[in-house]
């Protein structure tokens, strides 16, 4: 049996979890995740150095809580999986130093992993079965891509977004129009009560035979038109606004998807991400895939965003291949893709 402990802190969200690994058994004995969502929604978005000082002042905290709600004592670890790419760089380091101290201090294996990866591998939970090769969606706050994975430790980027991430785009969107940050759940409540073709945005889609995305034309427009009724004195109507621009959103999402399926001879596809949670996108999703006889896998909402649990699942394949962390670990705010 291997028991992990994974540490995230790439943005906002200070989480530990542990979990337990038998062959291809996979179980989460603790999953702790410590929201700095009220610390930053006074400023409308993700403030790095607070992220940082908060992530310090949590990680022991939750550390502990996840050990102890795991009832695995820290001698039964059989290693400690950091998140080190890709995120806020101050954030990061804060999470890559307590996990070398955590590691060297008892003797354990410390594994770095990659925030987009282990995001993919939190499907592993919910679909058991799940074996590379499948493509992967993975739509954040700060990332947007689109993988070839081949197996469990190798990926290819065959499409990402080449300005804003998907959530960005919402969490703008929704701050242009009052909402509480972050926007994108509220968001997706509105647009369900909205007409997605009151406003018809622009594709963010990029033209031609390529997989990438492009979100800031389309959160350019939307805050354009609200400035316009601004102006005018005109109330937003939200609900519109959201179901259009989540209309825009799904339909670029389902082209890409659609194209690289055509592209790539695969037959599943794993969504993840903070904004997989989103209704709207899951439903178009599901339909691309029934109507192209492809097996969709999204993790369970709850781990969709950032969390332990998922640096936990990829960290097991990271350890299985060898992979390792010394004293001198780094942190990368871009990853090597
Ligand atoms: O994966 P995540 O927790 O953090 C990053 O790695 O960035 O993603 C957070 C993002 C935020 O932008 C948030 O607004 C968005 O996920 N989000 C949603 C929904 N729930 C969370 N976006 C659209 N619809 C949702 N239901
Ligand atoms: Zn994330």
């Amino acid at each position: 049996m291997v028991y992990l402990l994974g540490i995230e802190s790439s943005c906002d969200e200070t989480a530990a979890a542990v979990a337990a690994f038998d062959g291809e058994r996979k179980t989460v004995l603790a999953d702790v995740v410590a929201s700095q969502v009220d610390i930053h929604k006074k400023y409308g978005g993700v403030v790095p150095e607070i992220a940082s000082r908060a992530h310090t002042e949590a990680l022991t905290r939750i550390t502990k809580q996840a050990l102890a709600e795991s009832g695995i004592a820290l001698s039964q670890l059989t290693a400690v999986a950091v998140t080190n790419t890709p995120g806020l760089i101050g954030a990061l380091l804060t999470g890559v130093n307590f996990a070398k101290s955590l590691a060297f201090a008892n003797a354990l294996p410390l594994v770095p992993v990659d925030h987009i990866k282990a995001h993919i591998a939190a499907a592993y939970y919910a679909f058991p079965d799940l074996k590379p090769p499948f493509l992967a969606l993975t739509v954040s706050g700060g990332h947007t891509s689109l993988m070839k994975v081949d197996s469990f430790t190798d990926f290819v980027t065959v499409g990402c977004t080449r300005d804003d991430a998907a959530g960005e785009a919402f969490d703008k969107v929704g701050r242009v129009m009052g909402l509480p940050y972050p926007g994108g759940k509220e968001m997706d409540r509105l647009a369900a009560i909205g007409d997605p073709h009151a406003f018809p945005f622009p594709s963010a889609a990029v033209a031609g035979d390529n997989l990438d995305f492009s979100f800031s034309g389309v959160k350019t427009a939307v805050i354009n038109t609200l400035n316009t009724m601004s102006q005018k004195g005109i109330p937003f109507p939200t609900a519109d606004i959201a179901a259009s621009f989540t209309n825009t959103f799904t339909r670029s999402i389902v082209k890409k998807l659609d194209m690289a399926f055509d592209r790539y001879p695969l037959d599943t596809l794993v969504v993840s991400g903070g904004v997989a949670a989103n209704s709207h996108l899951r439903r178009a999703v599901k339909e691309l895939c029934d109507r192209k006889g492809i097996r969709l896998c999204m993790p369970p909402i709850a781990l969709c965003g950032d969390n332990g649990a998922m640096v936990c699942s990829q960290g097991y394949y990271e350890y299985r291949t060898g992979k390792r962390g010394d004293t001198s670990l780094n942190a990368f705010a871009n990853d090597e893709f």
